[in-house]
């Protein structure tokens, strides 16, 4: 949406027309609300600017088939790596040369990433934040093997598509959520603990930290799946860090599927 929006040519690739078509609908929705604000007192503006962002994207549902047409490929997949590497892997064969690839990934490590490929120089991290439109940064992650025009053209892209970029070293977490991640569940630890409500906690440290939601909104906002993929990964390559233990809570929401806003219910519920 927002690569888009700046007036870049993009292909959105998912594994379903069924999801495509709800990513589309998510994305006219999403691009409403942003033109309630920017172009509030120009709604035909406002009109061409979503219709000149909608006439930029295009969907598929065979990466291989699009890529060798692509600058730079951000991929936003599940949180696991061996299906990361296999994507990349195919995406290397059929891309051009000079083609960037970039993770979003929120945990994992670039330098696995870029090893499954042949373009290590031409590998970063790319990392933006829920919901993109509004959150104005993205952490570029330069691993030792990233060129510095890779990064530079990352940075560039970063700054192209109207955010603040920041870089970080490939490390777990990179700087957002190493710090986010640890204070979310040590805010399920202290409700699991029954020392305070979800509700007071959120109230609390959005009243008392300023922060816009309650950590227990967040976790919800993210995904419960994806906060578990996170610790789990983490508490697998540093299993005495305390930080990083998982949670029971956590887990069983997840294991009954409730994984937060997306499905209707995570630790609230939603309508
Ligand atoms: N698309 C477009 N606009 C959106 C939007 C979206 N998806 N979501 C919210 N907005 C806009 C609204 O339209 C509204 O615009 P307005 O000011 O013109 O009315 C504005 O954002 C504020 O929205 P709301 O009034 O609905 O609610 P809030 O004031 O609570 O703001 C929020 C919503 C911007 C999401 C705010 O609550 C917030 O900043 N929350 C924290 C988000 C955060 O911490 N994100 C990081 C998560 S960690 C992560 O993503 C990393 C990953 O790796 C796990």
């Amino acid at each position: 949406q927002v690569a888009a929006a700046s007036g870049h040519t993009v292909v959105l690739v998912d594994q379903s027309d069924e999801i495509l078509k709800k990513s589309t609908k998510g994305i006219e929705e999403s691009l409403k609300r942003v033109i309630k604000k920017k172009f509030a007192d120009k709604p035909e503006a406002g009109a061409e600017f979503i219709k000149k962002t909608l006439k930029n994207l295009t969907t598929s549902t065979d990466a291989a088939s699009v890529v060798h047409s692509t600058d730079l490929v951000i991929e936003a997949i599940v949180e696991n790596l061996e299906v990361k590497n296999k994507l990349f892997q195919t995406l290397d064969k059929f891309a051009p040369e000079h083609t960037i690839f970039a993770s979003n990934t929120s945990s994992l490590q670039i330098t696995k990433m870029a090893n499954a490929t042949t373009r290590q120089d031409r590998f970063g991290g790319l990392h933006f934040f829920n919901p993109v439109p509004m959150m104005k940064l993205v952490e570029v992650i330069k691993t030792p093997m990233t060129s510095q025009k890779t990064f530079e053209s990352l940075v560039d892209f970063s700054k192209a598509v109207g955010k603040s970029p920041v870089s970080c070293k490939d490390t777990p977490g990179f700087i957002v959520n190493r710090l986010l991640v640890p204070y979310m569940m040590e805010a399920v630890r202290l409700f699991e603990r029954g020392d305070a409500s979800k509700e007071d906690i959120d109230v609390a440290m959005k009243l008392g930290a300023g922060y816009p939601m309650g950590p227990f909104e967040l976790l919800d906002y993210v995904g419960l799946d994806t906060s578990k993929y996170i610790i789990d990964g983490w508490h697998s390559l540093e299993p005495n860090n305390p930080l990083f233990a998982p949670s029971p809570l956590l887990n069983k929401l997840v294991e009954e599927k409730k994984l937060g806003k997306k499905t209707g219910e995570g630790f609230y519920k939603y309508k």
